[in-house]
């Protein structure tokens, strides 16, 4: 029996043991208001990214100083609850892992949603319970041992392929943006931009702004400011931002494993209807299984 990571239930429904339950109550009542930008991910999906590009979008393309955190601009929802996103000033940019059922809804509201691989998504997931002890106790835990509880939805915030199918779903809705990391990384102006587009901003067709915030949100800039993005980590343990990379997945999966997540990622597909997303690593994974 391998370790597993503990975690805060709230009517079977698992989150980090430092979110306050009050927060968790309070998130799930927020009226979501016109104008707002809920940007909704599954846990290690590029949700700081976009994070931190919607703040420079918002605020000129001028990037946070040493002593700001961004979670102070684009706060975590479940984490600080419903009262603090109304204090927010408009628009108000808010961060989710609700899944979509969860998430408030609201007609005239903009939703960034942002999707990993899943075989990158488990292996940083990995990494980040690991390293957040005070959230789950799972120091000695391995990656083997997460991908357990992964492959069955036992993680914080639920099953990785309940928060994509339903958003991929809604994907062409009016007021939705799906964004993929890969192509985010392959090119991340081109990502800006149609987020600029999307929330009609008037920065949206200045070249040179859009460049500066794509250069500016880039790995190598915010692997400069990590103490603006999360809490400080032991100091043995990967960096929150850590490698940013598509296929890391290949340092850590068994052929058996790849086998098990194919096997699901294709049952869940069929579902959804997201067959030939990530064809390329669904087949490398299949021909390491
Ligand atoms: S969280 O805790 O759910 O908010 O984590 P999240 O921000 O969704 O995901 C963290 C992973 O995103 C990588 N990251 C980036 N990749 C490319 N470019 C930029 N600018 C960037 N910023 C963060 C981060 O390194 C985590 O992925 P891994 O694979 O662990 O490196």
């Amino acid at each position: 029996m391998g370790a597993k990571p503990t975690y805060r239930m709230h009517g079977g429904y698992r989150m980090p043991l430092g979110f306050p339950p009050e927060s968790f109550s309070s998130a799930v009542d927020y009226c979501a208001q016109p104008g707002d930008i809920i940007l909704s991910t599954y846990p290690k999906c590029g949700t700081t990214w976009v994070q931190y590009i919607v703040y420079l979008l918002l605020h000129d393309g001028t990037p946070l100083s040493s002593s700001q955190l961004l979670g102070d601009f684009v706060p975590h929802l479940e984490e600080i609850g419903k009262h603090a996103v109304e204090d927010l000033s408009e628009p108000r940019a808010i961060k989710t892992h609700f899944s979509y059922a969860m998430t408030p809804a609201h007609p005239d509201a903009r939703y960034i949603v942002v999707i990993r691989n899943p075989f990158d998504c488990v292996v940083s997931f990995y990494h980040h319970t690991r390293g957040f002890d005070k959230h789950y106790k799972f120091l000695i835990g391995t990656f083997d041992d997460f991908f357990e509880c992964f492959l069955v939805g036992k993680v914080d915030f639920g099953d990785y392929f309940d928060h994509l199918g339903p958003w991929y779903r809604h994907r062409n809705d009016r007021n939705v943006l799906l964004l993929i990391f890969e192509d985010m990384k392959d090119d991340p102006v081109a990502a800006v931009t149609e987020i600029a587009e999307f929330l009609e901003l008037s920065g949206a067709k200045d070249e040179e702004f859009l460049a500066d915030v794509a250069q500016r949100s880039s790995f190598d800039e915010m692997r400069k400011g990590q103490d603006r993005w999360s809490s400080r980590r032991p100091g043995d343990m990967p960096a929150f931002v850590r490698k940013g990379i598509v296929g890391d997945w290949r340092n850590y999966f068994s052929p058996e494993q790849a086998h098990r997540l194919v096997d699901k990622f294709s049952a869940s597909a069929e579902t959804w209807g997201f067959t030939g997303l990530w064809s390329d690593i669904i087949r490398a994974a299949e021909q390491m299984s």
